[in-house]
């Protein structure tokens, strides 16, 4: 809903006039599960956001209402603890801000979003970086970007229960228009790399199905690389994950390994490497190899780290059919969501029409694809 309907909305609803803070969902081009091995991601900033209404109260009350689900929840300040419901993500930012050392008052909140649920783009990060900065600017708080993508991921990790790693709350808030940015998950220092719009499309293809599995498959994947960290030390004492692991010394160290723990590790430490080279391809506007190392990164996550599902197999072998698709893989955590495809900007339509046409054909699924457009991160609107 654009931001000038939702004011409207909220004065209807809560009789005041409000601000609105707005953070976008992501797609991941490459650099999967490597943010939580302190590694490489190359993100961007979608066009599809989560806006947040903002009006203070007098109490300790929080009343949020979500247009999406159409629910209306209230919260105590004073009692904040996960309820496994959706209005998690806001009491979450709620209590980081407050472990942060900032009292909050109460506010009602009014929230849409058009940000796809479900589909590995992020819909929780865009409304934990919206929800914040809303909340926040009840008080007066101002914090540098970098605090917020970590507060976003606390709030995450701690409160909702989920262990992500840094990259979909920071991209949320550091996106640019017309750039991917480069993420180093260990220092934090980031570039901003432009996408040539008039040569590619980025497309998402929406599987629209997400296996229940995901969430504990993915705690799992973690401590298999953490494990892997452990037995490569006696080799190598010095490195603390497995971004500290270049692929030749892995070569030299997976004899230390057994299956599946050598084959996540693998994932990882090859991963971190096709991050690199695919920025560098990129920068030298080598758009063809760049799609290369998106299909060689989808056949890793695929056979090595197992977090594909015959669904992103499914889409993924579709588009590799089709003229002018120049890489495909499937994007975000896996077990179901969405593929990101590089497309030749020519070829847009018939890709759309084809992938669409072909998945519900074998699948009777009917897929949502969207052109997305590289955009800013989040802001005030
Ligand atoms: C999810 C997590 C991210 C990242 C990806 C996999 O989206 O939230 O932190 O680990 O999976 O790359």
């Amino acid at each position: 809903m654009p931001c000038r309907s939702l004011k409207k909305t909220f004065v209807n609803l809560f009789d005041s006039e409000p601000r609105i803070f707005c953070a976008p969902g992501r797609v991941n081009l490459i650099g999967e599960h490597t943010d939580y091995n302190d590694g490489y991601v190359f993100p961007m900033a979608l066009a599809e956001k989560t806006c947040v209404a903002i009006s203070p109260r007098n109490d300790r009350k929080l009343v949020v209402q979500s247009l999406r689900i159409d629910d209306k929840i209230e919260r105590s300040l004073n009692e904040l603890e996960p309820r496994k419901d959706w209005s998690d993500y806001v009491a979450g930012m709620a209590w980081v801000i407050e472990q942060a050392g900032y009292p909050l008052i109460g506010a009602n909140m009014l929230i849409s979003s058009n940000v796809p649920l479900g589909a590995g783009l992020s819909s929780s990060a865009a409304i934990e970086i919206s929800s914040g900065l809303a909340l926040a600017s009840t008080i007066g708080l101002q914090v540098d970007s970098k605090t917020w993508a970590k507060w976003g991921q606390k709030a995450e990790n701690q409160f909702v229960g989920m262990n992500c790693g840094v990259m979909d709350q920071f991209i949320s808030i550091h996106g640019k228009e017309n750039h991917a940015l480069f993420l180093d998950c260990r220092t934090l220092d980031y570039q901003l790399v432009p996408l040539p719009a008039d040569q590619i499309r980025i497309i998402i293809c929406n599987t629209m199905v997400k296996h229940e599995l995901g969430a504990s498959e993915y705690n799992t994947r973690r401590k298999e690389c953490e494990n892997g960290v452990e037995l490569m030390k006696s080799m190598y004492p010095d490195i603390k994950a497995l971004r500290d692991v270049s692929p030749e010394q892995f070569y030299k160290a997976e004899h230390l390994l057994d299956d599946p723990v050598k084959k996540r590790c693998r994932h990882v430490v090859t991963e971190d490497q096709r991050v690199l080279d695919s920025i560098q391809a990129l920068q030298q506007h080598d758009l063809k190899t760049f799609g290369q190392f998106m299909n060689a990164s989808h056949d890793s996550l695929r056979d090595d780290y197992k977090v594909s599902c015959k669904e992103l197999d499914l889409m993924v072998d579709i588009a590799r059919t089709l003229d002018g698709c120049l890489g495909a893989r499937m994007t975000g955590g896996g077990f179901g969501g969405s593929t990101v495809n590089l497309v030749l900007e020519e070829f847009e339509r018939d890709f759309v029409a084809a992938i669409k046409e072909s998945y519900q054909t074998t699948t009777g699924i009917d897929p949502q694809i969207v052109v997305s457009v590289p955009s800013a991160g989040a802001k005030e609107c």
